[in-house]
């Protein structure tokens, strides 16, 4: 039996990535990330679309270089069709489409949250590679979304717990904006955090039924904190940067934790995964690890090049819809918002 060989393209935010996985095995996973947004303390949408534009073709060819692969081997081409930012989608879409058309070859649509977590079915052809067994809950954490995930199967998934307004990621930025932090603050939060005391200030919490999340009551009370604790003394912030971080990533990680663990406990799942670019924090990965010994969970953490938006994900997604002759059309186009099935 031949191979099957799957071009994924991911184009949905502010990365521009390519991959080949070949009967579910990665061979290549190429991203090109967009530093000009860093100054503005935010994706600026219309510089993010000229931005893939210019890094798709370099990009493709790179994946299939590092791959070893021609393009007449592909056997079909992935893309995310959304959610996302339209004007990036749309580089991606038009890409993936003419490139199918031209190899006369199958054309798979993918939802970029559903590809986020399959990314823990990528294979990197490592003997000790562990799977979770559906159903499994999933807690996508990224800049654009806080959901808890019910997946019954690849292509079945439910979102039964959401934000009812900023993202996990949204939240950590936005409040590391307010501290003059880079953009995106996440990563400098979490380093930071590592000297810190997570009981040295106390942020609210949301009081919201269900397994749906809020963020903005924290990051008002982030605000509050700093602005009343700045006037008793300017320098509040570079003194207790440490603590401040730690106390506002404990408050996060609680928030997502607690509903998590309800939802675990209400329909009685021990496999439970995460995903997404807010995965990558140290102290999330450790609260799962600390919830698997005291729960009896078994967690699923996907490797670091996983977590943030990558084409590996959208190419192994493509390559389970492929099993299932499950293609697009040409006609079809890019959505922005976020579905509640996927
Ligand atoms: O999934 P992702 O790459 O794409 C978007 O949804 O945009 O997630 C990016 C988000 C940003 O908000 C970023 O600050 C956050 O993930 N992030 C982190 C860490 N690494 C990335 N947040 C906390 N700790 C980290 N180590």
């Amino acid at each position: 039996m031949s191979s099957t060989i799957i071009l994924g393209i991911e184009s949905s935010c502010d990365d521009t990535s390519a991959s080949v996985i070949c009967d579910g095995v990665m061979l290549s996973n190429v991203i090109a990330n967009q530093a000009i947004h860093s100054s503005y303390g935010g994706v600026v949408p219309e510089l993010a679309s000229r931005a893939h534009q210019l890094n798709i073709i370099p990009v493709v060819h790179e994946a299939l270089k590092r791959a070893g692969i021609e393009k007449h081997q592909l056997s079909a081409i992935a893309f995310t069709r959304g959610p996302g930012l339209l004007g990036s989608l749309l580089v991606g879409t038009s890409f993936a489409k003419g490139l199918a058309q031209s190899l006369q070859i199958p054309l798979v649509d993918v939802n970029h949250l559903q590809a986020h977590v399959l990314a823990h079915f990528i294979s990197e052809g490592k003997a000790d590679e562990q799977r979770p067994e559906f159903p499994f809950l999933c807690l996508l954490v990224s800049g654009g979304n806080s959901q808890i995930v019910l997946v019954k199967s690849y292509d079945n998934m439910e979102v039964i717990g959401q934000t009812i307004d900023d993202a996990a990621g949204e939240a950590f930025d936005k409040c590391a904006k307010v501290m003059g932090l880079p953009y995106p603050g996440g990563p400098h939060i979490d380093r930071l955090a590592k000297d810190g005391n997570a009981k040295a200030f106390v942020f609210n919490k949301p009081h919201i039924p269900d397994y749906n999340y809020s963020f903005s009551g924290l990051k008002t009370s982030f605000l509050y904190l700093l602005r009343d604790k700045t006037k008793e003394n300017p320098n509040f912030v570079e003194e207790n940067l440490n603590d401040i971080c730690a106390s506002l990533q404990a408050t996060v990680i609680d928030i997502l934790m607690n509903k998590l663990r309800k939802a675990a406990k209400d329909l009685n799942i021990k496999q439970v995964a995460v995903a997404g670019g807010v995965s990558a924090n140290t102290a999330l990965r450790q609260a799962f690890h600390d919830h698997a010994a005291k729960y009896n969970w078994e967690v699923f953490i996907p490797p670091f090049a996983f977590t943030t938006d990558n084409a590996a994900m959208i190419a192994i997604t493509g390559y389970f819809k492929y099993l299932k002759n499950d293609f697009c059309s040409i006609e079809k186009v890019p959505f922005s918002r976020v579905t509640n099935k996927f």
